[in-house]
């Protein structure tokens, strides 16, 4: 390249730095002291930014009680647990789910399946989730479950198409369901081939069956598997 073209494209590098600093820098010392409520984005007071992200005595406080008797109290929440429960009970008169099952549903949002469990009969139920829903699901990374290998019967997620990393996602549902149980995961609707790569990720399971249902309100496909080795 020639001397002076280059020289003349350093310029314009230099020239884009110093406009992409100065831009940073505004922002850095522009941000608004201020947030609008986004509750209640009518109201005349702004409400100042948290600090961090346990700041939030800005919000308006409902107790855990009646925040989840509300949400419980819904028809998509009702259905939701619904449609989980004929699944579940599915699996009971095919002998795959009892009363006495250990069981734990991972991706549990805020706990539907794990409702529907505790409805049927299951005595033992463990819901988690990234963000925790008292008192039906504890926070947990799904991808570094905080249970030892084999403490579980039945292991259940609702959202396997979710999971950032699905391998490693199949790995823990596995380490953590014993040989002998079952797993179940739902996706989004799918056919035969996909139904094939997800049966892959496991790598300790056999494959039970598929099927396609409307489950809280999406079409699914669940997919049943048994784990048969460690
Ligand atoms: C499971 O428990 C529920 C509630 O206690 C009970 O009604 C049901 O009969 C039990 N099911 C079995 C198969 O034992």
């Amino acid at each position: 390249m020639e001397k002076h073209v280059q020289a003349f494209l350093h310029k314009i590098s230099y020239c884009f730095i110093t406009i992409a600093t100065i831009t940073l820098l505004l922002i850095i010392l522009q941000t608004p002291e201020t947030c609008v409520d986004p509750y209640n984005p009518h109201t005349k007071f702004h409400h100042r930014f948290p600090k961090s992200t346990c700041d939030y005595k800005h919000r308006a406080y409902t107790s855990l009680e009646k925040r989840n008797k509300r949400l419980w109290a819904t028809s998509a929440w009702s259905h939701a647990v619904q449609s989980y429960l004929n699944v579940f009970q599915e699996l009971q008169s095919n002998n795959l789910l009892s009363n006495l099952s250990h069981s734990f549903v991972v991706s549990a949002g805020a706990g539907q399946a794990v409702m529907a469990l505790k409805n049927m009969g299951v005595t033992e139920v463990i819901g988690v989730e990234i963000i925790d829903s008292p008192p039906l699901v504890s926070r947990a990374d799904p991808h570094s479950l905080p249970f030892f290998d084999e403490v579980f019967d039945f292991g259940f997620s609702p959202f396997l198409d979710r999971a950032l990393f699905p391998g490693r996602y199949v790995s823990e549902l596995e380490r953590t369901v014993n040989v002998g149980g079952v797993c179940l995961v739902a996706v989004e609707e799918c056919g035969p081939q996909e139904v094939d790569e997800i049966v892959k990720l496991f790598k300790k399971s056999q494959y039970v069956e598929a099927k396609n249902e409307t489950l809280a309100g999406e079409k699914m496909t669940r997919i049943t598997l048994k784990v048969i080795k460690r």
